[in-house]
């Protein structure tokens, strides 16, 4: 479909017999009988649906996602909006992963969810899908499972929490509480004010307000084209973002006339254009592995060096924590994503589609910068390069990343003796041990923490600071792993070593006192240590037991790939094969 072609009402294709839900509606036969049927069972006639496209709203509300609190008031919204449009609303419920409940990782199900996604598309008389997410992995779950399906859909997310505020002190989700938790640890901070924050961090409705995983995903789904404009920043709460789910249901409609299929959206431009927004601003090092995971199901070829390519050209305007100062709020203030877009545009491509019909250009044309602390100008940005690099060396063969505008400017260069810990138990058991033998100059390892490891390779990788060293006034360290960090993370941690230890990759061979390094503007990690020790201590290797002997985890152990592949399931990877036969 041409970007300019007319939509809506006056879209020239309005063929009802063009829908793929007319291939459970409209045939007279036996199956055909028992869809309407049962339909009319529910109370729906044949009036409520006939030459209608069905829209599913594929919703990820639970009691347990504390992020996504308000869908079911949006679903409704959403349901008002494909009732206007001429659509007939379908709500079905998908698993929901939040991220405060699950353990022991909500990755561990990303796939399933995915999985999910694409097969309830596929299985049901569906012509397009609003995907109703938000909280971290539901954002690349639904986006991975929507474009193998290729079935015509719109990201709905579910917007961020208003800030939080703590006597004079603006607080921010996940990263204050790392850091009053520090101070806690450290001896400077009393029950009563660790009570306190704990009533006032998590305010309203939504997901994290920093630019965590959510936010970054939220805004990497925007710039692939996937959301209407505005979408990703608008907070949870506002009447702005009930607004946005009527407009969202609308447009679906739309869709499923156009049959304008993710397809269409995801594509190797389209994908730049994630990248160099999540490197814009400053965004979660997840993303990385979660749009490794939609490029292969989008067939689009993917590797990390093209962040790193993407990310030394790609100036950081967002100052936006936990980079930076400012929250997702202040961030709609100052304009929201399309503002910060315009003033990336020279670097974008712009020609991109986006489920509005438009192109990307169109859709950032008339945004404006309305604080420019928050979204800087390229003149004067928080980074000249992107907030993520991509380092090899003999510890990460396959390579590994670190956020670097959230690291210790003096640890940017710099090598130190490992203080191993062989799993996050043996991690918790000696942190804080007054033995242990630890400095700040130390390089702290934490292992079997990847994708098989953990399993579910876990947000372990910002380990905490030794209590002794918290006290000494230590506040960041070089921290490496096979694990993921959460987005609202900070700190020099080396993170998604690959291949992963549990695997056998290098970092299983560590000791205590080897000598790392790591020189980010060098992009390297090197473990000195000799060739010739190094396979000696290989040959004394055994392979970890496999974690799992049944159920899910025995298919996600068989077939989950490294981080460098995203951790999509080796069988998963493109699209379904088309569409499913029809037997009756
Ligand atoms: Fe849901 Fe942070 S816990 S987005
Ligand atoms: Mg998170």
């Amino acid at each position: 479909m041409s970007p300019n072609a007319p939509t809506g009402p006056d879209a020239p294709n309005r063929d009802p017999s063009t829908l793929r839900s007319q291939r459970w509606f409209a045939p007279d036969s036996l199956r055909g009988f028992g869809h309407r049927s049962r339909l009319k069972g529910m109370g729906i006639d044949d009036e409520d649906y006939r030459d209608r496209p069905v829209v599913a709203i594929l919703n990820t509300w639970s009691d347990l996602n504390t992020c996504h609190s308000h869908f079911r008031n949006r679903a409704d919204e959403v349901r008002r909006g494909i009732l206007q449009a001429g659509g007939f609303p379908v709500e079905v419920p998908v698993m929901s992963l939040g991220e405060m409940m699950m353990k022991p990782t909500t990755m561990l199900y990303r796939n399933l969810l995915a999985m999910e996604v694409e097969e309830v598309l596929r299985c049901h008389p569906i012509d397009s899908a609003v995907l109703m997410g938000g909280c971290d992995k539901t954002v690349p779950a639904m986006l991975m499972g929507a474009l193998s399906a290729d079935i015509p859909s719109i990201f709905l997310p579910a917007g961020p929490m208003l800030k939080a505020r703590w006597k004079d002190v603006t607080l921010g989700s996940g990263s204050d509480a790392w850091k009053y938790w520090d101070e806690r640890s450290a001896g400077n901070l009393c029950d009563g004010d660790w009570k306190a924050i704990e009533n006032c961090i998590a305010r309203s409705a939504g997901t994290c307000m920093t630019m965590g995983t959510a936010s970054t995903m939220a805004c990497v789904a925007e710039a692939m084209g996937f959301t209407l404009p505005g979408a990703a920043c608008t907070p949870a709460v506002l009447a702005e973002h009930s607004r946005l789910a009527v407009q969202t249901g609308r447009r679906a409609v739309d869709m499923a006339w156009e049959s304008l299929r993710p397809s269409q959206i995801v594509t190797p431009e389209s994908i730049d254009n994630a990248i160099r927004t999540d490197m814009t601003i400053g965004g979660s090092t997840n993303a990385i592995v979660h749009i490794l995971a939609i490029a292969g199901r989008a067939c689009v070829p993917l590797t990390l060096d093209r962040f790193d390519e993407l990310s030394r050209s790609t100036p950081m305007l967002g100052d936006l924590r936990p980079s930076g100062q400012f929250l997702m709020e202040d961030f709609y203030n100052a304009g929201g994503l399309a503002a910060l877009l315009q003033r990336l545009s020279h670097l974008l491509n712009l020609d991109c589609l986006t489920v509005s019909g438009h192109t990307l250009g169109q859709q950032i044309e008339a945004a404006e910068v309305i604080d420019d602390a928050v979204i800087r100008p390229l003149e004067n940005p928080v980074s000249p390069a992107g907030g993520t690099c991509v380092l090899r060396g003999n510890l990460a063969p396959d390579g590994c990343v670190i956020k670097s505008v959230a690291a210790d400017p003096r640890l940017i260069k710099h090598c130190g003796p490992a203080v191993v810990f062989d799993d996050y138990a043996a991690m918790k058991a000696r942190i804080d041990d007054p033995d242990l033998q630890v400095t700040a100059d130390s390089v702290l390892v934490l292992r079997s923490a990847g994708a098989l490891g953990a399993p579910g390779m876990p947000e372990w990788g910002m380990l905490p600071i030794p209590k002794k060293l918290l006290q000494q006034g230590v506040r960041d360290m070089v921290r490496i792993s096979d694990a993921r960090m959460s987005g609202t993370s900070y700190g020099t941690c080396v993170l998604h070593v690959s291949p992963e230890s549990f695997a056998g990759g290098p970092l299983a061979l560590v000791r205590d006192g080897d000598l790392i390094e790591i020189d980010i503007d060098a992009r390297r990690i090197h473990w000195h240590v000799a060739d010739e020790e190094i396979a000696r201590r290989r040959a004394a290797w055994r392979a970890p037991e496999a974690k799992f002997s049944r159920g899910y985890g025995q298919m996600y152990s068989a077939h989950v790939q490294g981080a460098q592949q995203g951790c999509d399931f080796d069988f998963l990877t493109g699209r379904s094969p088309g569409e499913e036969p029809d037997i009756f």
